[in-house]
């Protein structure tokens, strides 16, 4: 069986195959052009893909002249006339007049009107619908050119809405004067303009900027000859083709399709985003394929001036080399945006520059460019003059050229993880900053030839040392152990006011470690505060380690450990806050399970399996979960997966780290056979509860469910179905519709994989995303290691169960 499952590859093969919507072989001169359009009439492109029409959008009582994709059913509109407001009125219609040549909207005793060009005049005009979505006047004996370059006498695409389409220029048009942008709709069923904006700003370095209202919201940064500085993942691919002309008539960004596919950039109001959407012709529904901004480091200034932010780092804001936080103190609180200022006042020509690597350039709005230039001369002109604070290439293509230099702040600065996904940045030094550099070798040196004769004195030494120390030190003053902390240190009063004082209100649930609130910073970053019980009878030293440990284990499926606060007994961690809650709320719902069609589903298990196999293998402390469930997994606003409590369990609850315990950490139902049975537990154990994990997420049941009075396990039902090739009925109806059976089961084999009885034959999670993401040739599982409570009054509901009221069963296959 063959069955293709990333979803990339499910999206590059169906451009490959040829396409799958059939386009009506049209006879383009009568069906796409037209002098006037009325009520209930619709006028469709020439091969089928768009049309226009006066339709509602979700209000029956409210239409609009509008133009859609024809393909699809829902959220298919790309452009309204009349600036958004609506026409009711069944005589409306629209004209051309064809002695101005545009187009007139009469409804209610009112007009709406394409503007008039400047031309003298137009012969025998007409307007058309094209197959890209644009609706254009022109003058009807030009032969219609193969690309649309010609010089209409209007287009809607030089007044775009709030979805940008193939072909679309978004910028400007200096002859004309005219600004291209995206305008968000106030809502889905409002189409009149909110406040979010998307184009291009003419810097002296021209930028691509989302405005809200009159503030930068989101640079996607200046081209830089490849892509946008703050868009690594612009890349050359077989979809989709960027453009970026920047002329002294013209500067815009376009892209073209370079494969058969519907897709569309939408700028959304209501969760101030710009995502991109691929319509997939199998499932019907419109994918999801990226966002922007897509992480706390794309908001605008985040960090505020002369800092760079880095969303894999901890903390995430950091001063540029040279730099210090403005205020220290507002710094170590996440309070981020007054930024940083010059250690030292420059000393102008002495001065120095370093480069910086891996970075969105910072906001262009005060640069200059020269584009003759090389480097080096770009070097001396920045160093000649005493407010030019950084420079690089204009242009990065090739081994790069040009020139662009920053003057005063530099603000808006990301740092990438990955290298060559930014770009250099010299930044100008004080020469004592340059000096340090330099110092530091020699010192290096230093340090390395006295330590190699004088090491062993020191090491008794400090041997000697340490134990006076610990002999002194005492359990809560915790000031010994944060100085080093490479994690901001959190007020109680900060958190107290973010937390309206631990309200009710704002509790979130209640972990196997204390209670979660939800708050919101000063800054207006939202947190989620786990507040570790006070009976937890771990030290503070102990409490401070771990937390340095966790702080660095950072991953896209990991929740992101902003801070904590350690203050009169209380311990809590401060992480950040997951719009969507936790997984169990949408899997076990028979309504929220809906809003998870397979695609997604599928997504949130490569996820997951991701996260696992970086705390197993990657993260430096190889981490055991032992408690991975669904409550344990969150969901951020694009419902992207992330684990929960990783490291909790190792560091919070010492005591149960030897071997077999009494006390097993863990939630019933999810916990491998060796680990509920002797208290062994490995990442092998983990793999098991994935595996559970997965099937619950497949079949939309508690690993422990009812069926009437009866209490049925999950893994046991899905195994005797698989057994009998009927594994396909425990799917969850609630994606019914979306499920693709040979994914599935592809799933459900590898979920069998990790809840085999034996923890050897158990793949790792290495394997397990492996096996997920390819099509490779899977072996028979064996029988799942299954375990009976002997009271089933309870379905998976507490930790800590005790070894006697459980009896292991092994199932075989029958
Ligand atoms: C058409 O446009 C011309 C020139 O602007 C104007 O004088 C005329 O009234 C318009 N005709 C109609 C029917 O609106
Ligand atoms: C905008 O985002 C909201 C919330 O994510 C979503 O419900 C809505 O459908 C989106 N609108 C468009 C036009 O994509």
């Amino acid at each position: 069986m063959k069955c293709i499952l990333s979803l990339m590859s499910i999206l590059v093969s169906m451009l490959f195959v040829p396409s799958l919507i059939v386009f009506i072989a049209a006879d383009t001169s009568s069906t796409s052009q037209f002098v006037s359009l009325s009520y209930g009439k619709n006028i469709t492109s020439p091969s089928g893909t768009f049309e226009i029409g006066f339709f509602h959008l979700g209000n029956p009582n409210r239409s609009y002249l509008a133009i859609r994709y024809k393909c699809c059913p829902d959220q298919t509109f790309v452009w309204v006339a009349n600036d958004g407001k609506p026409v009711n009125d069944s005589s409306a219609m629209l004209r051309l007049n064809t002695s101005s040549g545009s187009l007139v909207l009469t409804y209610n005793n009112l007009n709406w009107s394409t503007s008039s060009p400047n031309v003298a005049n137009i012969y025998n005009p007409v307007a058309e619908l094209l197959d890209t979505g644009n609706l254009v006047i022109r003058e009807r004996q030009k032969p219609k050119p193969e690309v649309e370059e010609e010089e209409y006498i209007w287009q809607s695409f030089d007044h775009p809405s709030n979805t940008m389409l193939a072909r679309m220029k978004i910028g400007w048009d200096l002859k004309r004067n005219l600004n291209r942008s995206l305008v968000a709709w106030k809502s889905d069923e409002d189409p009149t303009p909110g406040d979010i904006t998307w184009g291009i700003v003419l810097h002296p370095y021209p930028e691509m900027i989302m405005m809200k209202g009159t503030h930068k919201y989101h640079r996607l940064g200046p081209w830089n000859g490849l892509r946008f500085s703050g868009m690594p993942e612009m890349r050359p691919n077989p979809v989709f083709n960027y453009t970026f002309v920047s002329t002294k008539d013209e500067i815009y960004y376009m892209w073209t399709l370079q494969a058969n596919l519907i897709t569309k950039v939408v700028l959304n109001q209501s969760n101030e985003e710009r995502p991109r959407y691929v319509w997939s012709e199998v499932d019907k529904i419109w994918n999801f394929y990226s966002t922007m901004p897509g992480e706390h480091c794309d908001h605008y200034a985040f960090c505020g001036a002369n800092s760079f932010c880095s969303s894999t780092a901890s903390p995430m804001c950091e001063c540029l080399k040279g730099y210090k936080p403005k205020s220290l103190e507002k710094w170590k609180s996440m309070v981020w945006t007054e930024g940083c200022v010059l250690k030292h006042q420059l000393s102008c020509m002495n001065d120095g520059f370093a480069p910086v690597d891996d970075l969105k350039v910072p906001d262009t709005k005060n640069t200059s460019v020269d584009e003759t230039i090389d480097l080096d001369e770009c070097k001396k002109k920045c160093l000649n003059d005493c407010s030019c604070m950084a420079y690089t290439n204009s242009d990065i293509s090739g081994s790069g050229s040009g020139c662009v230099m920053w003057f005063g702040e530099l603000i808006d600065i990301k740092l990438y993880e990955a290298s060559g996904s930014g770009q250099r940045l010299y930044i100008r030094l004080h020469p004592s900053e340059l000096d340090s550099i330099r110092h530091k070798k020699s010192k290096t040196i230093l340090i390395i030839s006295v330590a190699a004769t004088i090491g062993v004195i020191l090491a008794i030494y400090f041997i000697y040392r340490r134990k006076i120390y610990e002999k002194s030190k005492e359990e809560n003053n915790y000031e010994n152990y944060v100085d080093d902390l490479d994690l901001p240190l959190l007020d109680l009063s900060i958190i107290i006011a973010a937390t309206k004082n631990f309200s009710d209100e704002n509790k979130i649930g209640e972990g196997g470690f204390g209670p979660v609130y939800r708050g919101k910073l000063a800054s207006g970053l939202e947190i989620a505060v786990k507040r570790l019980s006070k009976s937890s009878n771990q030290g503070m030293s102990e409490f401070v380690n771990e937390v340095k440990l966790i702080a660095k284990v950072q991953h896209r499926n990991l929740v992101k450990l902003f801070g904590c606060c350690i203050q009169k007994q209380e311990k809590m961690l401060v992480y950040e806050y997951m719009t969507n809650g936790s997984l169990d709320y949408f899997i076990f719902d028979s309504t929220k399970g809906k809003l998870l069609d397979w695609p997604k589903r599928f997504r949130i298990i490569c996820g997951i399996a991701r996260g696992l196999m970086y705390l197993h293998q990657d993260s430096r402390l190889r981490i055991v979960h032992r408690d991975v469930k669904a409550s344990n997994v969150l969901l951020d606003d694009t419902l992207n997966p992330k684990i929960s409590d990783f490291g909790m369990a190792k560091t919070f609850r010492g005591e149960d780290i030897e071997g077999s315990t009494e006390r097993i950490v863990g939630t019933f139902g999810y916990m491998a056979p060796e680990y509920a049975f002797d208290g062994q537990f490995s990442v092998k154990s983990d793999v098991f509860s994935f595996g559970v994990l997965l099937m619950e997420i497949i079949c939309g049941k508690k690993s422990r469910f009812y069926r009437g009075k009866q209490v049925h396990n999950l893994v046991d039902q899905v195994w005797t179905l698989w057994k009998n090739d009927m594994a396909l009925q425990m799917v969850d109806p609630n994606m019914e519709d979306s499920v693709v059976a040979c994914e599935v089961l592809r799933c459900i084999h590898i979920g069998l994989f990790c809840v085999q009885q034996y923890a050897e034959d158990r793949p790792t999670m290495t394997s397990v995303v492996l096996m997920l993401g390819s099509e490779m040739e899977l072996d028979e599982p064996k029988n799942p290691g299954i375990f009976k409570k002997k009271e089933s009054n309870e379905a998976n509901s507490s930790s800590r169960s005790s070894m006697n009221a459980m009896s292991i069963t092994s199932l075989t296959a029958r």
